[in-house]
């Protein structure tokens, strides 16, 4: 039995930056409310036709690669989270897989949204602790831009989401004090519609009947979501896989030494920081730079605190994310 270990991590995000006053040009919102309610001061949108889900996961996956120190052709396996694939279907594994011209190993789409990210690491974690894989790239990546309503109807989902990638390449550790200790996953199906894209579904309304319907009022292919009903459970749930993924391993609040929360909302983290009585150097928050930009935030973040050296060999890093599903979990990783 093996652990396995962040070996290398990155991230990419578009150049193209847009403010909370960019957007009060297009729909009935300002810079005030879009901080006040989530922190959000600016995040990024692909230019169109530049960047992918996939290249940007591609980006970052470079990135992480030469960083864990190893060649392209040692991974055995990619994991990509994302709920913005380029294409329905194949999804973007593949994709990966040909660009990055690795030999035919397995790809496996995750469809997790907010909590992508850390289901990714745990099937990471899980094959290479059974000793099947040795590496293992797992990404997460999104383009919201796309595919949001840039009208005043969609300010209360459009003005929170964002676009990047982030990626980290998972080793095996020889040595089981270190490295990924526990992950904890959850999911509560009753609330899928709460936060969800309806349309295009087989089950539901397929292209064929949009375009037939060519409804302009039609609202099921634009992102929705019962803010305050999320808001709610999620700070529930993030606390509750947090201390989960603590007590499993015996440890306590006090022992995180770096708390990397799913950017939801800065509101969401600071309620989560207090909870846990976290002082600011143990917490890690970009939501401000980026918006939500969901499977691809954690690791995102994670890059963004190992660059700027906020973690050390030994310290106890814990990853948590709450989201579309409902879905849930957490990661505890001792560096
Ligand atoms: O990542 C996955 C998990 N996601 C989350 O955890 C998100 C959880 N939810 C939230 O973060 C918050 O619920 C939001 C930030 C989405 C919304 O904040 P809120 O405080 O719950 O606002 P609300 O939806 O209750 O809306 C309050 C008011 C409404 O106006 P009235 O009805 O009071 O007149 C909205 O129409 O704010 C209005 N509003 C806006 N005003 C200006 C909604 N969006 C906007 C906007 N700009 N962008």
């Amino acid at each position: 039995m093996y652990n396995s270990k962040i070996a290398g991590l990155g991230y990419f995000v578009p150049e193209n930056v847009v403010t909370n006053d960019d957007l009060s040009k297009v729909m009935d919102t300002n810079d005030e409310w879009i901080q006040e309610r989530t922190g959000i001061k600016e995040r990024r949108h692909v230019i169109k036709g530049e960047d992918t889900t996939m290249t940007m996961g591609v980006k970052a996956a470079k990135i992480a690669i030469e960083r864990a120190g190893i060649a392209k052709d040692d991974i055995d396996f990619i994991v990509f989270a994302t709920l913005s694939p380029d294409y329905y279907f194949p999804g973007p594994g593949v994709l990966v897989q040909r660009e990055l011209d690795i030999k035919t190993v397995g790809a496996l789409d995750v469809r997790n949204q907010c909590s992508g990210f850390v289901y990714g690491i745990s099937v990471a974690d899980q094959f290479i602790k059974t000793g099947m894989y040795k590496n293992v790239l797992v990404i997460g990546s999104e383009v919201h831009s796309t595919g949001l309503d840039f009208t005043t109807r969609g300010r209360g989902v459009t003005v929170i989401f964002g676009d990047g990638a982030g990626a980290a390449v998972l080793s095996r550790e020889e040595d089981a004090s270190k490295g990924i200790l526990s992950s904890h996953l959850h999911s509560e199906g009753q609330h899928a519609e709460e936060l969800s894209l309806i349309a295009p579904g087989m089950g539901t309304r397929w292209v064929t009947d949009i375009i037939k319907e060519n409804d302009p009022n039609d609202v099921s292919y634009y992102p929705y979501m019962n803010g305050q009903f999320v808001f709610k459970n999620a700070v529930v749930r993030f606390s509750e896989v947090i201390m989960e993924g603590l007590m499993a391993n015996k440890l306590a609040k006090e022992d995180i030494d770096l708390l990397i929360p799913h950017q939801a909302n800065l509101r969401i983290s600071q309620f989560i920081q207090r909870k846990f009585g976290l002082d600011d150097d143990k917490i890690y928050n970009n939501i401000m730079k980026y918006g939500n930009t969901t499977a691809a935030s954690i690791p995102i973040a994670l890059t963004e605190a190992w660059e700027q050296e906020k973690i050390k060999e030994g310290d106890l890093v814990v990853l948590a994310a709450f989201g579309s599903g409902f879905t849930w979990g957490s990661v505890i990783i001792r560096w």
